[in-house]
């Protein structure tokens, strides 16, 4: 992908008078301007901009023209070359007068080096435009940015040293972040700094100002790292391939060209730790998390959903390295049954983005009923691997227990797990939760401490799932086990 400043010089170099630079910063924006026109005119020209409340200021001086069309037209007549960069426009691009303006300067502009710059945070093409203007996105700042802003930073606050860790790991943290944004965050965390707080406390600030970016964006809904794999029992294939991966997304591996995994998809039996194993891997790679709200997507309140969704994978580009959460990604790209897709222009707008997305982000994506997952999304190459989670067995069974009865403060010693978990055959791991949260209300209700019986008498009661549903589960398998890889270690032996 070529630069913002190659793109620039290329419409320099083509003489297009009419640039659309879509930029966040303003300041940076203009500050990259400057220094290409200080280079083509030789330090002779000032640059002119144009605002709806100061009207025209720089080379050419004109308080009053606060009207837009009348501003272009003045920019027109204006005898001398140079950059006139106007900064609200998109706000007036649905009028006619500033249409026609604007395709007059385009005609009148292009032979005697005069460029016309319409600078916005927002891409707001007119249709009848589009074929005048040049379009540059001017990308997020990068590493080396913000490195050079961190120097910054630490000599302004009187030299404080960061620590190797922060060092090496701050600069990829703050990507995603505008420099202006990147300043705000760095003047907490040199703060924090000072007070001596620990390095993983610091890089939560990051976390924090990544989750009100995210906020305002709408769609996308930033994770706080909650769970982790400690908290999973059983999935023991999953949680290994994770761990082997832990270290993939830090700056050393990044910068040693190690290659990032692009993504899993977990599948299987519903209440088994899908969903929280997609949420583990946040906090086990240290990696912001973000959750795609698909029916905001199609609820119209952000545009058309086409565009929406283009909107929220472009804001997770910018924000890598991240991951992405696409919880029941058969209901959420609009896929039925049988492969018939309610919405095949999102869908294939998602298959495509997952074979060009930037490498820093990882699709962390679930699916309950997989008979609806059309070919093209198991392919090879989409997804690095497709995990299968089923029933717990015996074991990861008695490991559930042991994770929440701790949790609920129960003392081990006290339980029979032989009988528990013949007792709980077929149980997935919601249900035992639930079991012991349930005998810890009622051990509470009687003044007691939670106790066998008191799980006893949950669990006889409790029908699980499996068992309404066993025609289901056992076409679930059927479909899994010659598709994807379980995510147990004990393999697919049958759990009932
Ligand atoms: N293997 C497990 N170990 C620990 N807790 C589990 C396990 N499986 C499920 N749970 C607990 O059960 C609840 C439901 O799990 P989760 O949401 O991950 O299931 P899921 O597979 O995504 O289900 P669904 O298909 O219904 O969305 C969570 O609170 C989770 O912590
Ligand atoms: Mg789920």
């Amino acid at each position: 992908m070529s630069t913002a400043t190659e793109e620039i010089r290329r419409a320099l170099v083509g003489k297009n008078p009419l640039v659309y630079l879509h930029s966040f910063e303003e300041e940076r924006a203009l500050r990259m301007l400057e220094s290409f026109s200080t280079k083509l005119y030789r330090g002779q020209q000032q640059l002119t901009t144009w605002s709806c409340v100061s009207g025209l200021s720089g080379a050419l001086d004109d308080p009053e023209q606060i009207d837009p069309a009348r501003a272009i037209q003045a920019v027109i007549a204006h005898p001398e070359r140079g950059f006139f960069v106007f900064k609200d426009l998109t706000e007036f691009l649905n009028m006619p007068e500033v249409i026609r303006s604007l395709r007059d300067a385009y005609q009148a502009m292009g032979a005697d080096d005069k460029f016309l710059f319409i600078l916005s945070p927002e891409l707001m093409l007119p249709e009848n435009l589009k074929k005048e203007v040049f379009l540059v996105e001017m990308p997020p700042p990068g590493e080396k940015d913000f490195q050079r802003l961190i120097s910054r930073f630490g000599k302004s606050y009187g030299n404080v040293e960061l620590g190797p860790e922060l060092d090496s790991e701050l600069p990829v943290a703050l990507k995603g972040l505008t420099l202006a944004e990147a300043q705000h965050t760095l003047h907490r965390i040199y703060r924090a700094q000072a007070q001596k707080r620990p390095a993983e406390e610091i890089l939560r600030e990051v976390l924090v100002e990544k989750a009100n970016i995210v906020r305002k964006s709408g769609i996308l809904e930033f994770v706080m790292p909650d769970a982790n794999l400690d908290s999973i029992g059983g999935l023991d294939h999953l949680k290994d391939w994770l761990k082997r991966r832990q270290k993939l997304f830090t700056r050393e591996a990044i910068a040693a060209g190690v290659p990032t995994p692009k993504g899993m998809l977990v599948m299987g039996v519903s209440g088994c730790g899908k969903s929280v194993a997609a949420k583990a891997v946040s906090a086990l790679w240290n990696v912001p998390l973000f959750r795609l709200d698909m029916s905001l997507v199609y609820s119209g309140s952000f545009g058309s959903p086409e565009a929406a969704f283009h909107r929220a994978l472009r804001t997770i580009e910018s924000l890598a390295p991240g991951i992405l959460w696409i919880d029941e990604i058969e209901n959420s790209l609009g896929m039925e049954e049988g492969g018939a897709d309610v919405n095949s222009q999102i869908f294939s707008a998602f298959l495509t983005w997952m074979q060009e997305k930037p490498p820093l982000i990882f699709v962390a994506a679930t699916a309950n009923r997989i008979e609806a997952l059309p070919a093209e999304v198991i392919r090879k190459g989409r997804f690095d691997q497709i995990y299968f989670v089923d029933l717990p067995n015996d074991d990861e069974r008695r490991t559930i227990f042991e994770i929440y009865l701790t949790r609920h403060g129960a003392d081990l010693a006290e339980f029979d797990f032989d009988l528990l978990t013949v007792s709980t055959r077929g149980w997935n791991g919601a249900e035992i939760e639930q079991a012991v949260k349930a005998a810890r209300v009622d051990a509470y209700s009687e003044d007691g401490v939670l106790d066998m019986d008191h799980l006893t008498a949950n669990t006889a009661s409790m029908v699980p799932l499996s068992t309404t549903m066993s025609g289901q589960i056992k076409k679930i398998r059927a479909w899994a086990v010659r598709r994807a890889t379980p995510a147990s270690k004990y393999g697919t032996a049958p759990r009932i």
